[in-house]
Order: structure tokens, then sequence, then C-alpha cells
């Protein structure tokens, strides 16, 4: 009668532990009764201590701690959302106003109690708008690993089907599937919904799957975080827009990231040369998003590497003042020479400027 009694109460302690979510206790739990029972019920036991053996690790937190199998598309049986385990190849290089709100996002997240004292709860949802290869969902990805959370990716512009009613299904299976989980969601080109409403034979499905977004969004629960991303913001129906509780803007990199970018990237090949040639290169770069330059500093790498030829020799190659008037090339030359890392005999070799050119603009500017 006894161990009937502690089973119903381990049930039932078990059943409330499991409900709240929490894992890592539940695992303790089950390594406590397979003990316990091993006398009583060894075939009970020998179950639980098997499923624990499966069970994931903290280092795998998602691959097996959902039973529930990914949600697909129902005619095409293809997975909806991609999980991004992946560490960040790059360090991520965010301007001052947008590091300030994502700090303050991770931040709120250990104040928790605190905030619900006063009515508050932490931020759980943030729309990213921005042109592209400027970091949106490098952010989201960097926001996932500070919380140490996998990130579930919703591409839309791949989810869109020909059936708007069965694309309104599937955003809602994943944010169903998403809520469930300890995880960041990020919806991806959230625009693609919009971008629909040109062909006006389809407005009212439309307005559906707008709507279906808006509940979803609306019934999401604050312990969650749901990211999208937008190219066309202004695409966006401003109701979407609104459900937002944050909207960060990213944009191309200022002189001054292009340099702490390029820098980054070269450091490992030239050291600390790097400097001086992040310096060299940013006037390329100025108006590229941080993907662009990324690409093509890392294209200038690997032709060293395949040609067998120094890098810095690639990198003189590649400063082009092809394209410039002979007084943007004097310019370039003073602007070089002015940043303090390049000598006037450098900037010469580099642009062509005559040394005496760049000697007097630099005095002239100066006087000015
Ligand atoms: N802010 C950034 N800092 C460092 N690297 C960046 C940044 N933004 C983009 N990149 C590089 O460009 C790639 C593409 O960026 P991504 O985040 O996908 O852009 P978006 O989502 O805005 O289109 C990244 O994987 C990274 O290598
Ligand atoms: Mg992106």
């Amino acid at each position: 009668m006894n161990l009937i009694n502690d089973l119903t109460l381990d049930f039932v302690q078990l059943a409330r532990i499991g409900l709240a979510g929490r894992q890592q206790d539940i695992q303790l739990l089950l390594q406590r009764f397979s003990k316990k029972y091993n006398n009583d019920y060894p075939e009970m036991a020998f179950s639980l201590s098997e499923l624990l053996r499966e069970s994931p690790s903290k280092s795998t937190p998602l691959r097996k701690s959902n039973s529930l199998p990914l949600p697909v598309d129902i005619d095409s049986r293809l997975q909806l959302i991609k999980i991004d385990g992946a560490v960040l190849d790059n360090e991520i290089i965010l301007s001052k106003n947008i590091e300030e709100s994502l700090n303050q996002v991770i931040l709120e997240r250990d104040k928790i109690p605190s905030l619900a004292m006063k009515g508050l709860h932490p931020t759980k949802s943030i729309l990213f708008t921005g042109p592209p290869g400027v970091g949106k969902t490098m952010a989201a990805k960097w926001i996932a690993s500070k919380m140490e959370r996998p990130l579930l990716v919703l591409d839309l512009a791949a989810v869109m089907s020909s059936y708007l009613g069965k694309t309104g299904n599937n955003i809602r299976y994943v944010l169903e599937y998403a809520k469930n989980m300890d995880c960041v969601l990020l919806l991806d080109e959230l625009d693609s919904i919009a971008k629909r409403r040109d062909d006006s034979s389809e407005i009212g499905e439309l307005k559906r799957l707008v709507t279906v977004l808006l509940q979803e969004i609306d019934d999401w629960p604050s312990s969650g975080m749901l990211i999208a991303a937008t190219n066309h913001p202004d695409l966006l129906d401003p109701a979407v827009w609104r459900r937002f509780e944050m909207v960060l803007e990213f944009e191309n990199p200022s002189i001054d990231k292009i340099k702490e970018q390029i820098n980054n990237l070269l450091f490992q090949d030239l050291g600390t040369e790097s400097i001086t040639w992040s310096e060299i290169l940013s006037f390329n770069f100025l108006g590229k998003s941080f993907s662009e330059i990324e690409r093509q500093i890392n294209l200038y790498r690997k032709s060293a590497i395949i040609e067998n030829v120094n890098l810095v020799s690639k990198l003189e190659m590649a400063i082009s003042t092809k394209n410039m008037t002979k007084d943007d090339k004097a310019d370039f030359a003073c602007a070089l020479y002015k940043s303090g890392v390049v000598s006037q005999r450098k900037a010469h070799e580099i642009t062509g400027v005559a040394r005496e050119t760049i000697r007097k603009r630099a005095t002239a500017n100066k006087k000015n």
C-alpha cells in the first residue's frame, strides 16, 4: 500500500514539473525514481534509465528534448522551419543604438521577477528592418546564443505557398510549435507576405493571413522570443508593425564600422598591419553592406592562397582608382596620407598621385 502511495505522489510530482517544462528537474527525478523503484519494479526502472540515456544533454538541448516532430507542410511534407544551432562565424558589429537595445533585451531576461513585481514583462517581440546583408539574421543568432537557446527560422519567402489559406495554416503550425519550446523564433523575410498584395484577386485571403499572423503575435508568450526581419518595412501592414514591442533599423555600415570589419577579417592574415589595410580599403566600401564587404575581402584572401602570392600584393592590386577622376584620386591619396597609417610614399604608390600634390593638398586642407 505504501508503495502505491509513493508511486501516486511521485507520479503527481512528475506531472507538475513536466507541465512547468522544467526539463532538467524531470531528468533528476527520473534518475531518482529509477533507483528507488529498482527492487519493486525493475522493468520500469530499466526503461526509465534507458530513456535517460537517450535523452538530450545540455549541449544538445533541442534534438531530442522535444518529442514533437518538426512542423511540415501538409502536402509537400517539407520541413517548414530550420534549426540554426550554429555559432557565429564572425564577431557581429553593431551600431551603438542597436547594441544598447539588444543588450537591454538580454539583461531583461535576468530580471524577470523584479520586472513582474512592477507589472512589466521582458521584451518578447522585435522587428528588424534594413537592407540585405547588414546583420538582421546574424543578430537573431546572436540573441539566441546569448539566451542559450536554439534559433528556429521560418523563412516566409519559402513558405508562401500558392494557396494562401495553406500558408496561414503553416504559419500557425510553426508558431504553435515554437511557443512550446525554449527557443528564439525568427520570421525571416516577413515582407514576403505583403508582396503578394499586388495581386488583387487574393486580397481577401491575404487579409486572413495577416489576421492569423496578428493573432499569433498577440498570443506569443512572454517567455518566448519572437524576432521578425524584413528588407522592405514599407510593404508591411502598419498593424503588423505595431504588434512588435521593439523595432530596430539596421543600416549599411559607417566608415568606422567598415574599418572594424575589415580589420577583423584581415587580422588573422596580416596581424597588426590589418589596421593599415582597413584604413586604406575602407574608402572602397562606403555604401556597401557588411556581407558584400566580407565576400570581397574573402575573395582577396582566397585568391592569394590559390595563386600562392602575398595577400598584401593582392590588396594593393585591388585598390581601384580606375574610375576616379583626377581630383577624386588626389582626395583619396590625401585621405590615406592623413589617416596617419599610410606614408606619403605609400599613398603615392597606391594611387599614383604625385607626392608633391599629396603634400600640397594635405596642408591646404589643414588650413581650411
Ligand atoms: N553587423 C554585422 N557584423 C558582422 N558581419 C556581418 C554583419 N552583418 C552581416 N554580416 C555578414 O554578412 C552575412 C549575412 O548577413 P545577414 O545577417 O544574413 O544579413 P541580413 O539578414 O541583414 O540580410 C553574415 O553571415 C555575416 O558574415
Ligand atoms: Mg537575413
